[in-house]
């Protein structure tokens, strides 16, 4: 999978791509990310890629020209057309089910706004999709690209040690994960659950499940609505929160 990431702050992105988790699955070509300066691409004298709105708005916006350079750089470089990502809060907030629709794609590229926005007609020209990262408003679209950029490649095969790493944790499978325990066995006075130590693996399972439950119905219940539960899974919900509609 290769990502491009249209910016005007490339060393950054960059280097966050370079450590850790994802930087040693990029150093392993398990996918290939590459940063291109917006800037690069205008033909202003002064390197300017921004200007103010007709709209009589306070701040600058981006430019179409630069913007779209760049696009079409990406595409004839890597003789492909990319699905378009602009980060935007004005977008569809990322999921982890679209993470992982986003995983498949070969190639994506992501714009990164910054200043009060981008030209309207260069987002209509090259953009496919908006997303955004919740309900709120940071400065540019770099830290946005980069939460889309880690939460998708984690998921890429080879990335993380094995697939059960995320097939339990919350949000897979629509329900939030279950509490964890480690080393000792008592800390504090506090035992960890005697089941967990039984080596009994139909419990363990049946624990696990029970307890991804009721931490969903106690943290986050409109995650039940619309998930696929049995009369057994309805039991234990309507114990942790009284009632519970199915809808
Ligand atoms: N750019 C600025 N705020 C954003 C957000 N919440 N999500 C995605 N991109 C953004």
């Amino acid at each position: 999978m290769r990502f491009d990431i249209a910016t005007l702050f490339p060393e950054s992105v960059d280097s966050w791509l370079s450590e850790s988790v994802i930087g040693r699955a990029r150093a392993a070509g398990l996918f290939t990310a590459e940063c291109h300066n917006i800037r690069e691409y205008t033909r202003d004298k002064h390197r300017r890629v921004d200007d103010t709105p007709y709209s009589e708005r306070q701040g600058m916006l981006m430019q179409c020209e630069p913007i779209y350079r760049c696009w079409q750089g990406i595409c004839n470089m890597t003789r492909s057309q990319p699905h378009v990502i602009y980060m935007s809060p004005q977008g569809k907030t990322l999921t982890q089910q679209r993470c992982r629709e986003l995983a498949q794609l070969p190639h994506i590229m992501i714009l990164c706004g910054h200043y009060e926005g981008v030209d309207q007609r260069v987002l209509d020209r090259i953009v496919d999709e908006e997303v955004s990262i919740g309900d709120y408003v940071l400065t540019g679209g770099e830290l946005p690209a980069l939460v889309l950029i880690d939460s998708v490649v984690r998921l890429l095969d080879g990335v993380l040690a094995q697939p059960d790493c995320y097939e339990d944790e919350s949000h897979y499978s629509g329900l939030l994960e279950y509490p964890q325990y480690t080393r000792p066995e008592v800390w504090e006075g506090e035992a960890v659950p005697p089941v967990l130590l039984s080596g009994h693996h139909a419990n363990i399972l049946r624990w696990r499940r029970e307890q991804a439950l009721i931490t969903t119905a106690k943290k986050r219940p409109e995650l039940l609505e619309g998930q696929d539960l049995s009369g057994e899974d309805l039991a234990i919900i309507t114990n942790v929160i009284g009632s519970f509609d199915k809808k």
